[in-house]
């Protein structure tokens, strides 16, 4: 048995901050933004939380998927910025949207967040656990982004995505996922409530040219390891559905695989980095626009704080 993606949904806040709006509140410009990172805007939370967002997400994928919320039987979400620590978000969105036969966990896992719940899952059907899971990326990143740092505040925005997993009969590929601890603190949050001293102002800090060397030489290799790994090919895969951290990232990702960029999608210009969010709204997007169509394998790869790194392969099914 395999976990096969049925239906996805997205929720973005409505309010949309551009790069000229930035400009006025740091130093930089459009310009700059738009040439190192590729984004053009953000959209950031007025008064939606992660779970309203999550929870509309979940409802769009349930409906795209035909199944209503009392047949689920897992939810996992993905986050590192819950409304609250408890109880968890996955709880919460089960109470809003009326799913009351799952259970509920979070999973902190930064950027590979709804790669880690994407494996989760598939652990969970792969052992007959589990038929039905709903799996989220949810992330107000705004709440933890530091606001005067020019490093760090042009890159985050806020969103949701959600997928929903059904166990089906058809090839199963398996996921990789890696951390390095030793390198944490290349991107860190103590959080808003945990200041460890004066200095801490709990906010997101991140050395961006560590993140940005790691990012360009690790995710070539997991991708080359996942594909080795389900003996599958290159040039079998239709779309790399890679975490939107940096166009410059995605674009050094694709050179050297020798890939055209095209099999490359990016929505970061409308959104910036919304960390756990990015793969399942971009993959919601791309189902919604006709992009992906029922034959297509895609290959998602993700990283970001731990530093954690992986990758995973799926048969488009819907
Ligand atoms: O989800 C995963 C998490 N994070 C990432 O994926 C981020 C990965 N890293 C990056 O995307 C890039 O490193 C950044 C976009 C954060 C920065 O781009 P960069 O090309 O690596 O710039 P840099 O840090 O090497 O800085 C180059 C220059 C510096 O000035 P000097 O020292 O050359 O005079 C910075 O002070 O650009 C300056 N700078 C800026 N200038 C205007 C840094 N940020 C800005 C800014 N506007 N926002």
């Amino acid at each position: 048995m395999t976990g096969r993606i049925c239906g996805t949904g997205f929720c973005v806040p409505e309010h949309v901050m551009d790069n000229e709006e930035l400009s006025r509140m740091v130093e930089t410009s459009d310009e700059w933004i738009r040439e190192r990172t590729g984004i053009e805007k953000r959209h950031i939370i007025t008064d939606e939380t992660t779970v309203s967002m999550a929870a509309k997400a979940a409802e769009q994928a349930l409906e795209d998927a035909g199944i209503s919320a009392e047949q689920v039987e897992l939810i996992l979400t993905a986050t590192i910025s819950s409304n609250v620590i408890l109880p968890c978000a996955a709880c919460e969105v089960q109470k809003e949207i009326g799913a009351a036969n799952a259970a509920c966990f979070d999973i902190n896992a930064a950027c590979c967040g709804f790669l880690t719940a994407y494996q989760t899952a598939q652990a969970y059907i792969a052992a007959g656990i589990y038929q039905t899971i709903l799996i989220i990326g949810s992330e107000s990143l705004s709440k933890l982004t530091d606001w005067t740092d020019r490093g760090t505040c042009i890159l985050f925005g806020d969103g949701a995505g959600a997928a929903v997993l059904k166990a089906g009969e058809g090839e199963s590929f398996r996921s990789i996922l890696h951390s390095d601890g030793s390198r944490g603190e290349a991107l860190t949050c103590s959080g808003r409530h945990w200041k460890s001293g004066e200095e801490d102002t709990g906010f997101m800090k991140m050395d961006g040219r560590e993140v940005f060397q790691f990012a360009v030489k690790q995710v070539p290799e997991v991708i080359r390891e996942v594909l080795e790994l389900n003996h599958c090919k290159l040039e079998e895969i239709d779309y790399f559905v890679v975490h939107q951290a940096n166009r410059r990232i995605i674009e050094s990702v694709a050179k050297r695989l020798r890939t055209d960029v095209r099999k490359f999608p990016m929505n970061l210009q409308e959104y910036g980095n919304t960390s756990s969010a990015s793969i399942p709204i971009l993959l919601a997007e791309l189902r919604r626009n006709g992009v992906l169509k029922k034959g297509h394998r895609i290959l998602m790869a993700g990283f970001g704080a731990g530093l954690s790194w992986g990758a995973g392969i799926a048969d488009w099914g819907i």
